[in-house]
């Protein structure tokens, strides 16, 4: 795609700006809708979109319905260690073939009853495949062969750490991400770079085995206020005790955060618990005594961040719905099987209390972003902002490729 020089200036000066001098992003990114599609092109288009987590698709059949960047999708579990993701748009006339969630054995899709396969697989068209008049044989020929191979096409996905994700960018599945660097070209760089990055982050969040801990809630919601500023928010240590002076300063306040790894594709940090703050029992053995005081805060990019604790994940998985929306899957899982009723109520309140405090702010920051006064300031040193930074850097980065 070519693309105005003037644009390119810009990004240019954005990265240097946010490189060299530390500043936040300029109004144009809050406010521009030619950078925002650049965004979903560039950003979202060919990197891996977190669409949920493994076990609400827990056994055989279970599925879930979603939208990945406007695409109508199914992510089910087709086999005991298979989960795929595949466009929810029937082969014959292109009617979504499943509606929310639930288990089944096979799709039907309700316009015509063409049925196909957990993975994909047409398995029946109604009165297809009946001999028809010798006058069209041969198209009936054709058409046989069409359907032999037909299938709902299967979008590339990807788990780690018990999240789903997947990519639209238009190649082969990547069924192994340690040899797929070697395999891949163009678009399919990024999502390789991208598994190899989790290497490093892995280092640091493994030990919490979030692939082991179980859903105990989950809700969809959209945000006011453009993708990016929930992203900064969540990765941003330097509103912690302004924003949460009752939820989370006495727990992580500011001063006690500190920088984590980051890399192409990914950002973090750790918000270390004070004195005060209670011991997290339940949680994976090989977790050090220090771990189980702190709380890691992880981005994987473009649309997933979350909060892992001994005993806790939070996350919240994004995806822009325009310049000043976006919409949110949040949910929480625990390191504990077997939590009451009461106990799960308990952590999702406390949690849905701290978003609202962010999303309060989120929605009143818009306000300042599309101001004409509005200039990217200098930001806090890399312990309290340096996600933000790192965060910056990459989105720059990428939309100048
Ligand atoms: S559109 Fe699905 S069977 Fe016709
Ligand atoms: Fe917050």
């Amino acid at each position: 795609m070519s693309r105005p020089t003037s644009q390119h200036h810009f990004l240019q000066s954005a990265l240097t700006e946010s490189v060299e001098h530390n500043r936040a992003l300029p109004a144009e990114f809050y406010t521009s809708e030619a950078l925002h599609q650049l965004e979903l092109t560039k950003f979202f288009g060919v990197g891996w979109v977190c669409l949920g987590r493994t076990d609400e698709v827990q056994s055989v059949g279970d599925y879930f319905t979603a939208s990945l960047l406007g695409e109508p999708v199914i992510v089910v579990r087709s086999g005991a260690d298979q989960i795929e993701v595949l466009a929810n748009v029937c082969r014959h006339r292109g009617m979504p073939v499943a509606e929310g969630r639930g288990n089944t054995k096979k799709f039907r899709c309700s316009y015509h009853a063409w049925t196909y396969d957990l993975d994909g697989r047409l398995r029946n068209a109604p009165m297809m495949n009946k001999p028809v008049p010798a006058v069209i044989s041969a198209d009936n020929a054709v058409a046989a062969r069409a359907l032999s191979d037909c299938r709902l096409p299967s979008i590339r996905s990807y788990c780690w750490g018990g999240f789903i994700f997947a990519s639209l960018s238009a190649a082969e599945t990547v069924a192994n991400p340690e040899t797929a660097k070697e395999n891949c070209e163009g678009k399919q760089h990024v999502l390789a770079d991208a598994a190899v990055d989790l290497k490093a982050l892995q280092r640091d969040v493994g030990a919490y085995h979030m692939e082991e801990m179980a859903l105990i809630g989950c809700f969809e919601e959209t945000w006011d206020c453009n993708w990016k500023s929930l992203v900064e928010n969540f990765m941003d240590a330097y509103h912690l005790s302004v924003v949460h002076p009752k939820t989370l300063r006495p727990l992580t306040p500011t001063n006690l955060c500190q920088k984590l790894s980051s890399g192409k594709h990914h950002t973090s940090y750790i918000a270390n618990y004070t004195e005060a703050a209670p011991a997290r029992d339940n949680h994976h053995p090989e977790l050090t005594a220090e771990q189980c005081r702190q709380s890691r805060l992880f981005c994987i990019y473009p649309s997933l961040v979350a909060s892992v604790s001994a005993d806790t994940l939070a996350f919240f998985m994004l995806q822009p719905n325009g310049l000043d929306k976006v919409s949110v899957k949040w949910g929480l899982a625990s390191f504990e099987q077997h939590l009451t009723e009461d106990q799960k109520q308990a952590r999702i309140d406390k949690w849905r209390a701290i978003n609202e405090e962010d999303h309060a702010i989120l929605q009143r920051l818009q306000t300042g972003l599309r101001s004409s006064y509005y200039q990217g300031g200098v930001m806090a040193p890399e312990q309290f902002e340096g996600c933000v930074g790192d965060f910056h850097r990459a989105l720059v980065t990428a939309l100048l490729q």
